[in-house]
């Protein structure tokens, strides 16, 4: 988030509230520490960074107690960081998240300026112009720390910041490449190489000819990944630079005058590049051409509209805001633009220009500015009606994210950073304690025969309520792996703590950075899949599979006898995204099916056995928890033994039969259910022909089978959905449930 006023007098106060609000609506994404740079006073102080870990409130507080204790010393350690178990690869070779640094940068949450830590800010300095950035990190690589926090500096002078979403992936080679040159890194981050980058394309040019935009795509084009950048500069004062690919950005522009024009016509620029001989092209600076001659400059053919004057051509006030979402304007104004992949935003005297990374790539080159009808609520869920089908929609991408810098596809290998230092303990303990609630719960029993399979350890997988009850037997030489969405939910804290006193070794398998659990179990695994909303938990319960299986993975990397399976199921996870997306895109099918239930029944029975026993449980949880129809998860090995007297030719029965070394075991079931004239509807395989034709089907691509019920939920999860709907509930807020139940 971005803030640039022009010609409009304001404090720093009110900047500084601009950016902790729009920050403050972009919370529901996702945080675990917070930051925002704004103009110092003097040439000494071009920019002052605040930094702190935890929610948007606690970085408000930390900018209030600067202002309001003059003598505030330099920083203190802050309040909130990680348990030692983050698990980023990252973290282990980084610099420690507190670590002082010789120039300045950031540590504990102290205010750094250009070159040193300043003590108080006078907040009621006024700015006629400025230029201000934000950002809430949600941790992909380094720990949540002041340090590793946003905007990432290029160096002790600040010369470049900048604020980033999205990741850098060939960040190392770009580090190892400024190293040579010189240059100094600071944090954990994939940011940081971007920043430092500037400052070496800025160094390497002794004319300083580029303008900030050109130099800013001298930058890019450098890098590899996705990103949605904010650039700030002491070499251009009162400007900045925007810049995305593969993350969002937009800009909003709020002005009392009737503006020339509404749109802005992007200008074209040349492309040319100039190899780096010393770097095989890696870096391709104008100024380092091979003949060593100042190369001639990007030729910029100018805009043929000047944006956003007012009606007399004369500068008028103006404020732009720059965010990756329109929660974070849309108090200031409704008027928006939003940014195509590799367009670059200059805002500079109170006119904004958009330019293309490249020339001629067949791209509209007016981007218009749309009036926003929606509001805040709305937008927060983009295109979908309820969060909990946003969740749904989003589980193509949360798997993804849960496995990023995690799995080589290449190598067939897990590496989770948080575990690695406990792996010998884990392989010899005595036993494996899964202890979790409700959905969290279901993941656990998901992954249970996996674990069994690949570490040929004793599994027990524990209610957390329950466990607690019967005081359970816990030993020093167990391993007890606490599995919650949330971390916050109390009954799995109290078994955590009880497995604590007790001496076992406590591992966290945790979406909320920064929560209870993620604190104060000795390691663990953050499964990365970004704010879950909805009361009903449907991609954390995904996330959580597939990190539990990538535990059980690594676990076993040191048996040989396992390669193959290790390898099979590695390549199985590689195709979980895009079979979840087929999945999605047969909705409509699952919308009529809830509608033929819809009023007619009372009940639904789900069975299947093995690993598809949890996805019976999950599904009848979740139409339980949404449609508010009794449901049941049922292991079809004991249909014989009760349930089997609950089928007639009324209650619906949903098989979870696909292909796995137990089908013939379901497909009797199935037979004794419809000997009953019980009425089936079968999930199963997509080249399925054995399942009779008589039978109503839903069909799902077929993957390794402990990886199936990721599949298998998708449908159930979607059925509860519409159920839910078309039954009148607050989908995301059902009545009596909490997403969080901090209470025992
Ligand atoms: C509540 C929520 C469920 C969730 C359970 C465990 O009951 O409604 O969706 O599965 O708590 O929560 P946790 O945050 O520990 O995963």
């Amino acid at each position: 988030f971005a803030y640039c006023s022009f010609l409009v007098e304001k404090d720093r106060q009110y900047i500084c509230d601009v950016l902790c609000n729009g920050l403050a609506r972009l919370e529901y994404r996702g945080y675990d520490s917070a930051g925002i740079g704004i103009d110092g006073d003097s040439p000494e102080a071009p920019i002052l960074l605040f930094k702190e870990v935890g929610k948007v409130a606690a970085l408000r507080k930390h900018i209030k107690e600067a202002s309001a204790s003059p003598n505030q010393t330099n920083g203190h350690a802050a309040s909130a960081s990680l348990a030692n178990g983050e698990d980023s690869a990252e973290a282990q070779d980084g610099v420690s998240p507190l670590k002082s640094d010789a120039n300045g940068h950031a540590n504990g949450n102290s205010i750094v300026v250009a070159g040193g830590i300043v003590k108080s800010v006078d907040m009621s300095k006024i700015f006629l112009s400025q230029t201000s950035m934000a950002h809430t990190r949600w941790a992909t690589h380094g720990v949540p720390s002041p340090l590793n926090c946003h905007p990432h500096v290029s160096d002790p002078m600040t010369e470049f910041s900048l604020v980033h979403n999205g990741i850098i992936t060939n960040h190392k080679e770009l580090k190892v490449v400024l190293e040579k040159r010189g240059y100094h890194f600071h944090t954990d981050t994939d940011t940081e190489a971007v920043a430092v980058l500037c400052k070496y394309v800025w160094d390497s040019q002794p004319n300083k000819r580029l303008n900030f935009t050109e130099l800013i795509k001298t930058v890019i084009k450098e890098l590899e990944g996705s990103f949605a950048f904010v650039f700030k500069s002491t070499h251009f004062p009162d400007e900045i630079v925007a810049a995305r690919r593969g993350s969002p950005l937009l800009i909003g522009v709020k002005t009392d005058r009737k503006l020339k024009v509404d749109f802005v016509d992007v200008e074209l620029s040349s492309d040319d590049r100039v190899e780096d001989p010393a770097t095989g092209g890696l870096l391709s600076v104008p100024s380092v051409a091979p003949n060593g001659h100042a190369p001639q400059g990007p030729k910029i053919r100018r805009s043929q509209s000047r944006a956003f004057l007012s009606e007399d051509g004369m500068p008028q006030p103006i404020e732009y805001f720059v965010a990756s979402d329109a929660s974070a304007v849309i108090e200031h104004t409704k008027r928006v633009l939003y940014l195509e992949d590799d367009d670059i935003a200059h805002i500079a005297e109170g006119e904004l220009h958009i330019h293309r990374l490249r020339r001629d790539d067949g791209l509209s080159s007016v981007r218009a500015i749309e009036h926003l009808e929606i509001e805040l609520a709305e937008i927060m869920k983009g295109q979908y009606d309820h969060f909990m089908q946003k969740e749904i929609y989003e589980q193509p991408e949360s798997v993804v994210n849960t496995m990023r810098g995690r799995v080589n596809f290449d190598t067939h290998t897990v590496m989770l950073g948080g575990l690695k230092a406990y792996l010998p303990v884990i392989r010899r303990c005595r036993r494996l304690l899964f202890v979790a609630c409700g959905t969290s719960y279901h993941s656990c029993i998901a992954v249970r025969p996996v674990f069994e399979e690949l570490t040929d350890i004793p599994v027990a997988v524990e209610l957390a309520s329950d466990f607690l009850d019967r005081r359970t037997p816990v030993f020093r030489d167990d391993v007890a792996i606490f599995v919650s969405q949330s971390g916050e939910t109390a009954d799995t804290i109290l078994a955590m703590r009880y497995c604590l006193e007790r001496g076992a070794l406590c591992l966290g398998v945790v979406n909320a950075v920064g929560s209870t659990l993620s604190r104060e179990t000795h390691s663990g695994v953050h499964i990365n899949a970004g704010p879950e909303i909805g009361v009903a938990s449907t991609k954390a319960y995904t996330s959580q599979y597939v990190a539990l299986v990538m535990i059980a993975v690594q676990l076993s990397d040191d048996s040989i006898s396992k390669t193959a399976r290790r390898q099979q199921i590695i390549e199985g996870l590689y195709h979980i995204p895009k079979q979840i997306r087929s999945v999605l895109e047969m909705d409509k099918v699952l919308q009529q099916m809830a509608k033929e239930m819809l009023g007619k029944e009372k009940s639904l029975l789900i069975m299947g056995r093995g690993y598809q026993y949890a996805t019976c449980l999950e599904g009848a949880l979740k139409i339980k928890e949404v449609s508010y129809m009794h449901s049941e998860g049922i292991l079809a090995g004991e249909l014989k033994h009760g349930p089997l007297a609950l089928v007639d030719e009324h209650l619906p029965v949903i098989f979870i039969m696909t292909k796995d070394s137990l089908y013939p075991k379901v497909q009797s079931a199935l037979a004794q259910v419809t000997a009953r004239k019980g009425r089936p509807i079968i999930i199963c395989n997509e080249d399925d022909n054995s399942v009779s034709s008589e039978f109503k089907t839903f069909r799902v691509p077929q993957t390794v089978d402990c990886l199936q019920g990721l599949i298998n939920v998708i449908p159930l999860q979607l059925l509860s959905y519409h159920l839910a709907v078309m039954n009148g509930v607050d989908v995301d807020f059902p009545r009596n449930l909490a997403k969080s139940v901090t209470t025992e």
